[in-house]
């Protein structure tokens, strides 16, 4: 029995993990979910207090613990533990993380990219298990992909292959990932409230009538993604609009993806897993009239499979991959 610790770090929670793995499988202990902090500092001294704390009811698990994974939205060089820039992580710029916990919990620390994360514990745990080709996307704060192409993570020349938020699908539409119109301004929790903000705004401006996930005492700017979602639920046909173009951004830009990719199954997280039938019927719409009609019939298109707790298995799958390339370097 081996344990690992799982740390992931996300615009707007962060979570620590302890696993216990044997053979291939992982089985999750415990695990604490908190707010992000303001700044990268108190953020990173947060988690190293978490898992601290959470250790002291496992004293066994921290004396087997052989490496912890982190788990955080890119842009980032996971060769050299850097968090670059994420759009979702606004106050952090080349911020090295591996080192203050690896001085701290005194074993190998590795990073990677949430999505990437996300890809390696579906693929082994989840939904995509026995697949050699298969896509995941975060669709949750962000967009992000996880490529795994015959039979291993790739991710590029300079760690950045699937950042597919970054693509542009419309010439105007919601910002998301610093750009108008990209994949992550139309099909993210961020994008989708600036989207439900914006409708708000319009139309108070042209004295339409207010959508119902608008309880106008409370200010336009905390207009969230699950008040979106709670509105549609209740049939609000502002709220359902928007979870339809949603729904056809996501077809559009999945098109893309299966174009290129030609994968056997294309996994999506978060909003997806929640909001699945809102958002299909209007995905496959789109998917039929873009994607390739040959590459679009062999790929199955799933929520995942480690439903919400897939960013919880995606850090331990990160401490996972470390430990079991350093034992085969050894
Ligand atoms: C980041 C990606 C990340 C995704 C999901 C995007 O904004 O650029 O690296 O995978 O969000 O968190
Ligand atoms: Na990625």
């Amino acid at each position: 029995m081996i344990t690992y610790a799982g740390m992931d770090i996300g615009g707007t929670k962060c979570a620590v993990t302890i696993g216990r793995s044997s053979e291939n499988r992982i089985e999750v202990i415990d695990k604490v979910h908190f707010p992000t902090s303001p700044t990268p500092e108190e953020t990173i001294q947060r988690v190293i207090d978490e898992l601290t704390l959470l250790f002291l009811k496992y004293p066994e698990d921290r004396q087997r613990l052989e490496a912890i994974g982190i788990s955080c939205g890119g842009p980032l060089d996971s060769q050299n533990g850097l968090i670059l820039s994420p759009p979702n992580l606004p106050h952090w710029d080349k911020v090295d993380i591996i080192d203050p916990i690896k001085r701290h919990f005194n074993v190998p620390v590795g990073l990677q990219n949430d999505a990437n994360a996300c890809a390696l514990a579906e693929w082994q745990w989840g939904a995509g298990q026995g697949t050699r080709n298969m896509i995941f996307l975060t669709f949750g704060t962000g967009m992000g992909a996880g490529l795994i192409l015959d039979g291993r993570l790739y991710s590029g020349t300079n760690d950045n292959a699937g950042e597919v938020g970054h693509i542009r699908l419309e010439k105007e539409g919601p910002v998301g990932y610093n750009k108008v119109g990209s994949f992550e301004g139309f099909c993210s929790g961020g994008g989708i409230a600036r989207a439900a903000q914006a409708l708000v705004r319009a139309r108070i401006v042209s004295g339409g009538e207010l959508p119902s996930f608008y309880p106008s005492s409370e200010s336009i700017d905390k207009i969230s993604t699950r008040d979106v979602a709670e509105a549609a639920q209740r049939g609000d046909p502002a709220a359902l609009g928007i979870f339809h173009d949603v729904g056809r951004h996501l077809g559009r830009g999945i098109a893309i993806l299966i174009d290129i990719i030609n994968p056997q199954k294309l996994i999506i997280g978060s909003i997806f897993g929640r909001q699945r039938q809102l958002i299909e019927p209007y995905m496959m719409e789109e998917l039929h009239r873009e994607a390739l009609p040959n590459s679009l019939a062999v790929c199955d298109i799933v929520p995942a499979g480690l439903g919400e707790e897939v960013g919880d298995y995606a850090a331990l799958s990160v401490a996972r991959a470390l430990h079991i390339r350093q034992a085969s370097n050894l």
